[in-house]
């Protein structure tokens, strides 16, 4: 098991862009993490949406030791904990259930980032002392237009919108005063990973360090 070794505020501004990962051979986690980190990009989220993300993470906690690594796609309390005795620093979920909730509230394993999609959800998230947010999907559900509308009522939130982002867009959100970084599959291409394509994802990693210096919270 990792400690954090920084805040999630602090691993929310470490860069404008975290890379979703979606990682199928265990052998391309530590050259793509390496990729990654070669273009300037230090804060991964290693998606659980492979038979294989925990022992990923178990292995880039050993050999990439200067990454930041976020366990995303966590749904239970179970891949929470499995995650942080994993060598995650940090949990991102899709959403918050109760359970989560209630995990939270009774002393969580590692800082989550839960997704809100709605005022309702922040509020609730919020009234379990968060502030740092997945905005999900961020094009579906709103987009900048509803990051703006939420910055009124709830100035404390700080966002990472998260799906339908791309070098497009990501601007255009990393512009708000809410939005710390944006997150995004696009730095690792399945076909790029798949052949190996480690200097033209240490491009695309270049690419997306300089759209923009995030805010400090
Ligand atoms: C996520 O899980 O955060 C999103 O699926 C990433 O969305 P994208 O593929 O549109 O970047």
């Amino acid at each position: 098991m990792t400690r954090p070794l920084l805040s999630l505020e602090q691993a929310m501004t470490l860069g404008p862009v975290i890379p979703v990962l979606v990682i199928d051979r265990v052998d391309d986690a530590v050259p793509l993490a390496r990729a990654l980190l070669a273009g300037g990009v230090n804060t991964l989220e290693v998606t659980l949406r492979t038979p294989v993300a925990m022992d990923v993470i178990r292995l880039l906690a050993a050999e990439v030791p200067q990454a930041v690594i976020l366990a995303g796609t966590i749904t239970t309390p179970e891949q929470w904990e499995a995650a942080h005795h994993a060598g995650a620093h940090f949990g991102v979920s899709p959403g918050l259930t109760p359970r989560l909730l209630s995990a939270l509230r009774s002393g969580s394993p590692m800082p989550l980032l839960p997704g809100v999609a709605t005022a309702s959800e922040l509020m609730t998230a919020m009234d379990a002392g968060l502030h740092c947010f997945k905005f999900f999907p961020a094009q579906q559900a709103g987009g900048v237009g509803m990051l703006k509308a939420f910055h009124s009522p709830f100035p404390d939130a700080l966002f990472c919108p998260t799906g339908g982002i791309s070098p497009d867009n990501a601007r255009t959100y990393l512009d708000l005063p809410n939005v710390a970084c944006v997150g995004g599959s696009w730095l690792a291409p399945s076909a790029a990973v798949k052949a190996g394509q480690w200097d033209h994802i240490t491009a695309l990693a270049q690419a997306a360090s300089t759209l923009m210096q995030p805010m400090q919270c």
